[in-house]
């Protein structure tokens, strides 16, 4: 599945996207932290809620971290872990994906 261009996805900025995976919806984000891309599921790991408000708005205010918008936890954008809030020490769900043809896809 493709999910945008690569373009389209500028530094500190993200693109959401919904797949199925066995049956089940799930909703996950791209984002470019650094020049590099990374994919995850839109779930913080301390409780089952978006990281998001449905804005669109994953990165805290610095724009150095990935933030849950509801309690505040804070991940590093690289490998997703969780280095401050109430899920200290866990990670984001990692999504596979892939760079051809100038386009991001779903790998996963
Ligand atoms: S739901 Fe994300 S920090 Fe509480």
């Amino acid at each position: 599945m493709k999910i945008v261009g690569e373009s389209e996805v500028a530094e500190g900025k993200s693109v959401k996207f919904r797949f199925e995976r066995k049956g089940k919806y799930v909703d996950g984000f791209v984002a470019r932290f650094q020049g590099e891309l990374v994919a995850f599921e839109n779930k913080c790991r301390h409780l089952p809620l978006s990281l998001d408000y449905g804005d669109n708005q994953f990165f805290s205010r610095d724009g150095k971290h990935l933030i849950c918008q509801t309690h505040g936890a804070i991940y590093e954008p690289i490998s997703g872990l969780c280095v401050r809030g109430p899920c200290d020490g866990e990670s984001l769900k990692p999504i596979k994906i892939e760079i051809r043809n100038g386009a991001i896809w779903l790998a996963d």
